[in-house]
């Protein structure tokens, strides 16, 4: 009798987790021993920051939806945590692989693992040691109960190895985003993204900004503000705006201010494709986003991180990132357009190839 193939859960819930998960999900429907079962917690449900991704990604419709929506984060965790255990109890899958480190991450890890369902974490070990961050404690949290932990750098193994993970539960990987950037290069390549707004190549700044400690106080945003209208100055800047940022934005009046700078291109979210697209022609990118620290060090483009720390120090020890203050970020601007910024070396393992790696690991693990 041939055996069942193993049914492995990919969960997905915020816009960085679907770049983790749609290599994977590929990789997987390619094998005849699996079958991937798509899991969207619908932590995030605009279309903007879910539809239109999965759509570049190719990921097909999920084959399960929680629909859990926004909330506190004990609210939000709690919904995600009660609906996939029910899905979990009618349906058991053989493993649960988790990505990242959202709230959808730590609340289905731990679903999981309480009905001794084999649970992995892909992008594990990375962390900033600011327990401030919300990330931080959902990584800590989704490392200590996992029982694989795929990393994408050896800072990442060493972590896990100094908080006593077991050695033979540590794989490094190397760093899926890579693989939906290779996966997506010629349609990211021949994009209009860049040329729709008028900009040519290296002439412009990108800008991302979501986390609440950049965004949630009045005081900071109207500093940051400021600091945009200064950058402007300099080179144009495309600002794509989340939805936490944009709510912000409207309640404190700033939007209007923004708005007025013609040097400044606000726009919806965009899509992976025409992200990356504004990524790879810009000048340099402004973020406090961590995947975006890591495609910008994949593609040499210089990268000002407007935080304090980062989990992914790989990216300011090897690549083309560095941590700027509000401060210092007019100056930095200055020295990346006028091409005085270090060169960056791409970290091992970042070269596509992570989920077949991934692949690998799980069918030698299903068999031991
Ligand atoms: C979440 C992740 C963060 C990740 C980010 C990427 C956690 C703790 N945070 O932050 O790590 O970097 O996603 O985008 O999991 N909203 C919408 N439409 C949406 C989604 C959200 O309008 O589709 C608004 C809601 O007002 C919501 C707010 O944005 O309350 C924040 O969304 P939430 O998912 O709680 O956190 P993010 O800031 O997106």
């Amino acid at each position: 009798m041939t055996p069942q193939p193993l049914t492995i859960d990919l969960i997905g819930g915020a816009r960085p987790n679907f770049m983790k998960i749609a290599p994977l999900h590929h990789a997987l429907a390619r094998q005849r021993w699996c079958k991937p079962r798509f899991v969207h917690t619908g932590q995030h449900y605009d279309a903007g920051m879910s539809d239109a991704i999965l759509h570049d990604l190719h990921l097909p419709a999920p084959d399960i939806s929680l629909g859990v929506g926004s909330g506190t984060h004990g609210e939000q965790t709690a919904r995600i945590l009660i609906a996939y255990e029910k899905i979990l109890l009618e349906t058991p899958p053989d493993w649960a692989v988790v990505v990242g480190d959202v709230n959808s991450t730590i609340a289905c890890a731990l679903a999981a693992s309480k009905l001794g369902i084999r649970v992995a974490h892909l992008e594990a070990g990375l962390r900033s040691r600011d327990r401030t961050m919300p990330e931080e404690i959902n990584r800590l949290l989704t490392d200590a109960i996992a029982d694989v932990l795929w990393t994408p750098s050896p800072d990442a193994d060493e972590n896990l190895r100094h908080e006593g993970v077991a050695s033979d539960k540590i794989e490094c990987v190397g760093n899926i985003m890579i693989d939906s950037f290779e996966m997506l290069r010629p349609a990211i390549e021949t994009s209009d993204a860049t040329g729709a707004l008028g900009l040519r190549h290296g002439s412009f700044g990108v800008m991302t900004l979501h986390r609440p400690s950049n965004v949630d106080s009045d005081e900071r945003l109207d500093r940051i503000a400021s600091v945009i209208l200064g950058a402007c100055e300099i080179a144009p800047l495309v600002f794509p705006v989340h939805p936490r940022t944009r709510k912000r934005l409207e309640e404190t009046a700033l939007l209007s201010r923004l708005t007025a700078n013609r040097a400044l291109f606000l726009t919806q979210p965009r899509s992976y494709i025409e992200f990356m697209n504004l990524v790879m022609n810009s000048g340099f990118v402004l973020t406090d986003s961590g995947g975006v620290q890591e495609e910008t060090t994949y593609l040499n483009i210089p990268c000002l991180t407007l935080r304090e720390s980062t989990e992914r120090p790989i990216t300011v020890t090897a690549g083309t990132n560095k941590l700027v203050t509000l401060d210092t970020i007019i100056e930095e601007i200055g020295l990346a357009m006028s091409g005085n910024w270090k060169r960056g070396r791409v970290p091992d393992l970042w070269d596509g190839l992570t989920a077949d790696r991934v692949v690998h690991s799980i069918r030698r693990r299903a068999r031991a």
